[in-house]
């Protein structure tokens, strides 16, 4: 074995650990709750990139058409010589487009908690944008407080694309948003990517699409407890249950027991009676006065937002004051 191999089997056995005291904490609570960030295994990162797809999930697709609209007037606010700091940058795909309307940047700073995406797109950046300063940074950025010091100097641009503002609480968000804006420093500016309310149905639908990839996505939940914590949950049991919540303003994802049934996961016993359900995503949607409440609680203002035709999207350009 060489000691790559090694040292990603030990990043490994680490995360097992972590799953399985977040597991055996989540279901030992009531109401029950596993945190969202489990469900991307291999086989969940690939089902998302297939929800993606889905013509139900407007989202990506949306959020994409209206960044490579408005990417060449961000860039114009932002100004040149700005670094760019991506939050969460996955496999960086929205950020290709800020980077080719974005010729002069400083540096390109993709923060991710995956090691192994965040080296596979520096990669590929620096071969694609041979003249840009790749500068990736394997962190939490929820807990982010410092960057590399090559990006001194110059004026940060944060990118939260995908609506993942709206998968953290509102105190989460807020929190979120007032470290980003000690981060980015006075002269700094956020590009932001939330998803809008609008026809509740339409919302539903996106997370229950016809093709039944989204439940699949959150079932492969129990598959991976089953697989990597020695669980054994019993599939045909569950339901995917997602659901938008007009009053909080979100929708709410979660499993639902079907019967009344006993499960062991990692050698303890939990019982479910029939309905009861397990907590696995808030997806919280947005109208023009949330948006601005939500930079107005971290000290940002808004300078612009861009939406598509049919208002499903918006890419905000927010301003430290
Ligand atoms: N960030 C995505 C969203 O809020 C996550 C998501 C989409 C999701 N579909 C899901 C999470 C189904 C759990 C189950 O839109």
């Amino acid at each position: 074995m060489n000691v790559s191999a090694l040292a990603i089997e030990g990043l490994e056995a680490v995360d097992r650990g972590e799953f399985e005291d977040a597991v055996l904490s989540g279901l030992s609570r009531h109401p029950r709750a596993i945190p969202a960030r489990f469900l991307y295994d291999e086989r969940g990162s690939e089902l998302f990139d297939q929800i993606c797809e889905l013509p139900e999930y407007y989202l990506t697709r949306t959020e994409t058409g209206i960044l490579e609209a408005c990417a060449p007037e961000i860039a114009a606010i932002a100004g040149p010589g700005c670094a760019l700091i991506e939050y969460g940058s996955g496999s960086s795909v929205k950020s290709r487009l800020l980077l080719d309307a974005m010729v002069d940047l400083s540096a390109y700073v993709p923060i991710d908690v995956s090691r192994r995406h965040l080296d596979a797109t520096a990669t590929a950046l620096r071969r694609d944008y041979p003249d840009l300063e790749v500068r990736p940074v394997c962190a939490d950025y929820m807990g982010l407080s410092e960057l590399p010091g090559e990006v001194n100097g110059a004026r940060r641009l944060g990118f939260f694309p995908g609506s993942t503002i709206g998968n953290l609480t509102p105190g989460e968000s807020t929190a979120f948003l007032r470290r980003a804006r000690t981060l980015l420093g006075e002269r700094g500016a956020l590009v932001l990517g939330v998803d809008l309310k609008k026809d509740p149905r339409r919302l539903h639908d996106a997370y229950n699409d016809s093709a039944g990839v989204t439940a699949q996505f959150s079932l492969n939940l129990l598959r991976r407890m089953n697989r990597e914590l020695g669980a054994d949950f019993d599939l045909a049991g569950f339901a995917h249950d997602a659901f938008y919540n007009a009053v909080e303003g979100r929708i709410e994802i979660y499993l639902r027991s079907l019967s009344p049934q006993v499960a062991t996961v990692a050698g303890r016993r939990f019982s479910f009676s029939a309905g009861e359900r397990i907590h696995t995503e808030w997806s919280y949607k947005f109208d023009s006065a949330g948006i601005e409440a939500l930079a107005d609680s971290a000290g940002f203002v808004i300078a612009r937002t861009w939406t598509d035709p049919a208002n499903l999207f918006a890419v905000t350009y927010l301003d430290a004051t």
